[in-house]
Formats: C-alpha cells, structure tokens, sequence
C-alpha cells in the first residue's frame, strides 16, 4: 500500500508508544507525514500512539513482521526510538542492553537494507561520550561510554555508519541530552513506570506523588556543587527529527551525528528551584551521596545541528520545560 498523504513514502517509528516516540509521532503527523508505528508495550503504551498513526505491535528483531511492514505500508524512512534508556540497569544486566539496543538495531537495519528503506534516524545518547574532557561537549570529541546503555548505543552507531557506506541508505543518529517536558497541548507526556529523570521525579514530588527529591551528589566540580546537565524540551527533539528527516531526503549522500542539546546546563538545584517557582510550593530535598558512573557536567555544543538543519529551539526555557512536565504529572493520578 503507498503512503496515503502527498509525501512521498510513509515513516515506521519504532518505540511509538513510549516517551519521546510518542511526541515524534505527533510531531510527523502534524507535518503531514503517514506514520506507521511498531511497538512491543514492554514499556510504552498503545493509548500513547495518535489514532492517525497505523499501530503494530511487535518486536523489531521479527524480520518477518517489519518485512510486511515495510513492503505493505510504504516506508521510506524508519525513525529508531525502541531500546532500553535506565543506566543503573545497563549495568545490573549489560546483555539486556547490547540485545535491545544492539542486537535488535542490528536486525532492523538489516530489515531496512533489505526492505529498501533510504534513510535511518537513530536515536542515541550523550552517554555515548562517558565523562567529557570538555565542556560543551562536541561531536567529535573522543567517546567513551562510561556505562553499557552508552556503549550498547554506540555499537549502533557504528553499524550504521558501516551499512551506510555499504548500502543506499543514509543516516541521522541523534545524540540526545537530558529530554525532558511534554507536548505543550497536553496530547503526550512522559508515563514511564518507574522513572528516575530528575524533571519527572521533581514534579512529581511537588504533587504529593513522592515525599522527596534526593539529590544525588553536592560535591560535583559545578557552581553549586549539584550535577549539571542540558535539558532538551521533547517536542523541541521530536522538531529536530523532523528536521533530520528533511536533510537526510534532501542530501542522500550524507550522513550526520549531532547532536540535540540547547547548549546551556542546568543544576539539580536549579531545577527543583523552578518546580518551587511554578507551583509556588517547596519540594522536599535530601542530600545524599553521587550516584555512580554520574559526570559532573553534561552541555551540548549544538553548532552542528544548527549549522546542517534549519532546526531552531522553540521551547529552550527551564521554566516551559518544567511547566509542561508539571502540566501532564497533573493529568493523571496515576502516572
Ligand atoms: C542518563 C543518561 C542519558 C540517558 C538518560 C536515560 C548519562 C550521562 N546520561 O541521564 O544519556 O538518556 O539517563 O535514562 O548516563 N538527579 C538527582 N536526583 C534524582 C534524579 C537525578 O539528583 O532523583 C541528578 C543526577 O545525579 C544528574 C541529574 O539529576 O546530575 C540528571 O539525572 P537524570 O535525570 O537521571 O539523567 P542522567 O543520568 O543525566
């Protein structure tokens, strides 16, 4: 079947019904794109998925199954989201992580090189760096995972740059900050069971969910001592693909790592110091120890994609991010 909008072809979005999928989904169809979303719900949720969009559910590694999507809805392009995102666990079960995030990737670009699928967005992690010698951190600067969530990513990366030279396929990996908030119209937002991201863990202790934010570390080489880090908001990343997506159609021969920060950090302080100021309220903090395999300090130089793309921050704002996260913790009691 051909995509059914004028778009040339249709976009499979892998990992659809989780987080950021979830606002790359809106954000394709928004922009007129026919989106086909494969999804295994071992994390996500089907009711996170736009009723505009086709839903599959099943696992990436069932070649026979992507086959049949990709022949029977007319892709393209495939945006790569499915894997595993806890650090902590990447260490308690590295084989969970290198078969989600490697292995599964593996057979899908397979599926992807055989289907006739010309471009690729994947997305990966300043993770893939480890703990930068500098700071912004630049594309190519060494990598060196520093946990197996980075390492399982960077495996992918460099299978992709591989096939890409290889076969006609282009690709985008996307090397994401800390991405955090929620679709500004309160259509998609982060329902993750058991999060642990600083923003979510924040709002959700000024809504009464928890009785308190532990601050993982006071005695980091940072202004005030708290772990400083990028925070991206996610209807700003989901743009960015988008934008991916064009350059990747517009120029076949290239291929692109960037990526997707906003080039400023933030403090834990100074992101529990905006939970207080939009609810008018006080989280409780408790200081404890760092947390292993944190860096000190993680900020996007973001002049590549600035320079490839016509992406642009729309929502690079502390306060909008945390606004929006705050906004969709409140939809539901259950979250
Ligand atoms: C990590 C990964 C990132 C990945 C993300 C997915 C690294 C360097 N980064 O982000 O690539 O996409 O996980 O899970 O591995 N903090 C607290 N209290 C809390 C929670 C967090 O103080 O309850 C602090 C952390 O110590 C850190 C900051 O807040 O300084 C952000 O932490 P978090 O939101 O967990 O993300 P990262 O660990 O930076």
């Amino acid at each position: 079947m051909p995509s059914d909008s004028a778009r040339p072809f249709a976009i499979l979005v892998t990992g659809g019904a989780g987080y950021i999928g979830s606002h790359a989904v809106l954000a394709l169809l928004d922009a007129g794109w026919s989106v086909s979303v494969i999804d295994n719900l071992v994390t996500g949720f089907r009711q996170a998925v736009d009723s505009r969009a086709r839903f599959h559910e099943g696992d990436i590694a069932d070649a026979a199954l992507v086959a049949r999507i990709i022949a029977g809805d007319g892709i393209g392009a495939i945006l790569h989201f499915a894997g595993s995102v806890v650090v902590p666990e990447s260490v308690e079960k590295p084989l969970k992580y290198y078969r989600n995030n490697t292995a599964n990737s593996r057979s899908l670009i397979e599926s992807a090189v055989e289907g006739g699928v010309r471009h690729f967005i994947f997305s990966s992690t300043a993770a893939t760096y480890g703990i930068p010698a500098e700071i912004p951190v630049r594309e190519d600067m060494p990598t060196v995972p520093i946990n197996p969530y980075g390492m399982s990513k960077l495996m992918t990366e460099a299978m992709l740059k591989d096939v890409a030279a290889a076969h006609p396929i282009n690709y985008c990996a996307l090397r994401y900050f800390n991405v955090a908030g929620a679709d500004p119209d309160g259509r998609a937002g982060q329902s993750t069971a058991g999060a642990t991201h600083l923003i979510k863990v924040a709002v959700g202790a000024a809504l009464g969910k928890r009785a308190e934010v532990a601050i993982f570390g006071t005695d980091y080489a940072t202004p005030d001592g708290t772990g400083v880090r990028d925070y991206i908001h996610v209807s700003d990343l989901a743009d960015a693909h988008l934008h991916a997506l064009d350059t990747l159609i517009a120029r076949p021969d290239e291929s692109h790592v960037m990526n997707c920060g906003y080039g400023r950090g933030f403090s834990v302080l100074e992101v529990l110091d905006s939970v207080d100021r939009i609810t008018g309220g006080t989280v409780v903090r408790r200081m404890e120890p760092r947390r292993a395999g944190d860096p000190d300090a993680l900020v996007a130089d973001n002049s590549r994609i600035l320079a490839t793309t016509p992406w642009r921050p729309r929502l690079a704002d502390l306060d909008t991010i945390v606004n929006h996260a705050l906004a969709w913790e409140r939809t539901s009691a259950k979250r």
